[in-house]
């Protein structure tokens, strides 16, 4: 097989058959292909897209390349869930103890942050001595006892992907829906679980701006998991403010564990529940939907999902007891309080710009292997349709880098806006996808 007669064929608008596609992914993973060929067969994908039936071959291609979890000796349906990036987004945090405290045991593998979204592993990281790197067995005897582990993926996880996407990103190619759905899904295959919940986010802070697109998307990677024989529910969920009050790793960890106790806020407490209810049915342990919610409730207000989640923090070494009322999570030396300029209805929350306002603060990394400051971010004391008066405080911002504070601090007022009218409510749940 030539690799130059694959991007041909491709180019012409032709369908690439399994061996075809098996072949450039070797290639791709073993290096053999030059960067410059994989760029233009990635071209030749975005203009000429692929069928179902190539996009599955090329995620279970990729999800083959590297290692693949072995989840066979956890007891039980395994679930998992992704989200596609979003500012805010700790739901993962609230929903495994959700999950695994009804009985549905999770191994999740998780990853790093890059730009302005966060990585639940990097928030994980937040609390003093929990450690993300666990060995297989540790994992896996972990998973059967305290039904929920949550590690770091590992280096050789799909490695075609990991090759394939670093080109993308530097050659106009990540934006095609088949390539992203087919990287999100080879993932998500690799990690073992048989059910996944996908949390695809539309809107200004996602990857994802228009409704429509992401509806495809989810529809592309539903299909995959299917034909990879797993159970597949994708969830269509508004990013434009972020989820929940805080963005910032040690402060999310802090309103996950708010709302671990139904303190938190109702957005990220009904989509956790959302998202939670799913991997339930999908687990095989409530029968449909409306039991599934009941279930989910019903351990969130016993307080049983916020001991799963200490007893996970503590099986994982970190050092926190939230029993204690006066257990800490480390503080931001330098904080300020940002103010309303003008009175009105908040009618925006640029969820993007509130993301770029806390990596200038030192809550995200610009660049792969840049340090984090835990402890920065933003917290939101107004959101979209609540009303302000011209001097309140409408969120605080937090760094351990004085210098980053002021300039975050008109950053994010410019990413409110303001209206004599109050907005009209915009749904957090807008399409399910089976
Ligand atoms: N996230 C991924 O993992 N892959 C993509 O292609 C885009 C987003």
């Amino acid at each position: 097989m030539n690799v130059q007669d694959l991007i041909i064929k491709k180019r012409n608008g032709l369908e690439l058959n399994r061996e075809e596609i098996d072949f450039l992914v070797h290639g791709i993973s073993d290096g053999s292909i030059p960067d410059y060929q994989v760029s233009a067969w990635a071209m030749a994908v975005y203009f000429q897209g692929m069928n179902e039936r190539e996009t599955r071959d090329l995620a279970l291609a990729m999800a083959y390349s590297g290692d693949v979890a072995d989840l066979s000796a956890v007891s039980g349906i395994t679930v998992d869930k992704h989200s596609t990036g979003g500012v805010g987004d700790k739901t993962t945090m609230v929903v495994i103890p959700l999950v695994a405290a009804a009985g549905v045991p999770v191994a999740k593998m998780s990853g790093r942050g890059l730009g302005h979204t966060g990585g639940t592993i990097d928030k994980f990281e937040s609390i003093p001595g929990f450690q993300v790197e666990l060995s297989h067995r540790q994992f896996v005897e972990q998973v059967n006892q305290v039904k929920a582990a949550v590690i770091s993926q590992s280096g050789n996880l799909v490695p075609a992907d990991k090759r394939l996407y670093a080109i993308r990103d530097v050659t106009g190619t990540v934006e095609s829906i088949p390539l992203i759905a087919s990287s999100i899904m080879s993932k998500k295959l690799a990690s073992g679980s048989h059910g996944i919940v996908l949390d695809v986010k539309v809107g200004e802070g996602a990857f994802m701006k228009e409704q429509e697109e992401a509806i495809r998307l989810a529809r592309a990677m539903v299909e995959i998991g299917r034909g990879a024989g797993r159970q597949v529910v994708a969830v269509i969920t508004d990013m434009n403010q972020p989820l929940g009050q805080t963005v910032g790793n040690s402060l999310e960890v802090q309103e996950a564990i708010d709302t671990l106790r139904g303190e938190g806020p109702a957005d990220l407490e009904d989509l956790s529940i959302i998202l939670a209810a799913h991997m339930l049915v999908l687990g095989g342990r409530s029968s449909d939907w409306d039991n599934a919610v009941t279930e989910v409730r019903k351990v969130l207000d016993s307080g049983q999902a916020l001991k799963k989640f200490m007893q996970m923090i503590t099986a994982q070494g970190g050092m926190l007891d939230f029993n204690q009322p006066d257990y800490e999570l480390p503080m931001a030396e330098f904080e300020a309080e940002v103010r309303a300029d003008k009175d009105g209805y908040v009618s925006g929350l640029n969820a993007l710009e509130v993301g770029k306002t806390a990596m200038l603060l030192g809550a995200g990394r610009e660049r792969l292997g840049d340090n984090i400051d835990y402890t920065a971010g933003v917290k939101m004391a107004k959101k979209y349709a609540d009303y302000v008066t011209a001097g309140e405080v409408i969120a605080t911002v937090y760094s351990n880098d004085k210098a980053r504070i002021d300039a975050a601090g008109s950053r994010l007022l410019n990413a409110y806006q303001f209206s004599n009218h109050r907005p009209t409510p915009r749904p957090l749940l807008i399409e399910t996808i089976k």
